[in-house]
């Protein structure tokens, strides 16, 4: 496979497609086992997630339902710090055994200022289920309970992940190249 340029950065292959497939078989396999007779409601984050949640969805074999939503950030004030709330939550959580889908958490500081919104709601449990971590970026206390790799410090595109606006129809993914 051959380099690619996005905007002013090259970036090389990294994960091909048929590694990134085993790796949701095996987490598809444990979420079966882990919510049979729970049906789990998975919540995509828009834009990232959208690839990786169709991906794992379609593997699921239990019942299960999926929806949705975009986060919106800003800086709130002195008291509130750093809000996200989210935009087209409309399932009531109640009671709900909810999977937080991610396309990576990164410093974790969208998630940890997201996730109090998700408990305010009252669901039964709460996990977080990404296809990346950067284990030596993070900065927030955010714990993903399922995921697919855990790469190096740097920037990667591919498979809905973006520079940009760019690279996410990659079915690889691509690092930067140093
Ligand atoms: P966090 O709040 O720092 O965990 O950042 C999470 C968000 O930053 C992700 O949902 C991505 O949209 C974006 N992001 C972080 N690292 C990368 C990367 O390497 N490539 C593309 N997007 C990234």
């Amino acid at each position: 496979m051959a380099d690619v340029l996005i905007h002013d950065k090259v970036f090389t292959p990294f994960i091909s497609r048929e590694i990134i497939r085993q790796r949701i078989l095996s987490l598809a396999g444990k979420i079966n086992h882990d919510y049979a007779g729970k049906n789990p409601l998975m919540i995509g984050i828009l834009n990232g997630s959208f690839i990786f949640a169709a991906d794992l969805f379609r593997e699921l074999a239990i019942e299960s339902e999926i929806s949705f939503i975009k986060l919106a950030s800003y800086k709130g004030t002195s008291t509130t710090g750093h809000v996200v709330t989210a935009i087209g939550m409309e399932e009531n959580l109640h009671g709900r055994h909810i999977i937080i889908v991610e396309d990576i958490v990164d410093t974790g500081k969208t998630l940890s200022a997201f996730l109090p919104e998700i408990h305010q709601r009252q669901p039964a449990s709460v996990k977080i289920a990404t296809f990346l971590t950067k284990p030596d970026a993070l900065k927030f206390d955010v714990k993903a309970d399922y995921c697919c790799f855990e790469i190096e410090n740097k920037f990667v595109v591919g498979y809905g992940l973006d520079y940009d606006g760019l690279g996410r129809n990659f079915p690889d993914l691509y690092i930067l190249k140093s």
